[in-house]
């Protein structure tokens, strides 16, 4: 895959990092850790409108979304009140080779993309953090995902992610905007359809809440 114009500075992309027996322990904790902590649809600040991904979480605190108190961090479910699972193994061993910070992520957003979803355009910046690089791990359908710089209005440049696929913001990158165009639906079949009516993209995003004391 050639990105076809030159990324910000920090944007690092290992596609197919985890192959598929690795991706595929991934999916599992995943649905392991939907049983305590479902996939709920999370609402617009201010607006309550509905994202298009539903989202669950790994790690001590998780990021949420909804009307009356917007984008922060919870240590908790918002539906079922439970703390979050714990982040996997091979989800810490990936931080740690590949995040360049001293200390463990404390967030892992999962992203479900359906056949129509899609992410607008937005920096990562509800967290205190913010030296720590994000770093994102596709899986399931391929997507197109749109890199720009630090204003909204820049210029942009897109790639195609794969199941098993890798990026890291970190550096300049952190602070740019990205966002996800649109899901190739039927392209990978990871997601067992029982679980994910529909089938679609898991995105397993991990970030640095706060500041290591
Ligand atoms: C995100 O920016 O939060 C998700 C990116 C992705 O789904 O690849
Ligand atoms: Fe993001």
């Amino acid at each position: 895959m050639v990105i076809p114009v030159s990324p910000p500075s920090g944007f690092r992309f290992l596609p197919g990092h985890f192959d598929r027996e690795a991706q595929a322990a991934l999916i599992a904790a995943v649905m392991d850790a939907t049983q305590s902590a479902p996939f709920w649809r999370p609402t617009m600040p201010r607006t309550g409108q509905p994202l298009s991904v539903m989202m669950t979480n790994f790690g001590p605190l998780g990021w949420v979304t909804d009307k009356a108190k917007g984008y922060r961090y919870e240590p908790a479910h918002p539906q079922t009140g439970a703390p979050w699972p714990a982040m996997p193994q091979a989800l810490l061993d990936l931080w740690a080779a590949v995040s360049d910070f001293p200390a463990p992520p404390e967030a892992c957003l999962v992203n479900w993309y359906g056949p129509d979803s899609k992410m607008g355009l937005h920096v990562d910046w509800d967290e205190e953090a913010t030296d720590a690089a994000v770093v994102s791990i596709s899986l399931g359908d391929k997507a197109r995902f749109r890199i720009g710089g630090p204003e909204r209005k820049g210029r942009t440049s897109s790639l195609v992610l794969s199941s098993g696929d890798v990026v890291v913001l970190g550096g300049e990158a952190r602070r740019c905007y990205h966002g996800v165009d649109r899901i190739y639906p039927g392209t990978s079949t990871l997601l067992p359809e029982a679980h994910f009516p529909g089938g679609g993209r898991i995105n397993l995003t991990m970030r640095r809440g706060t500041i290591p004391g």
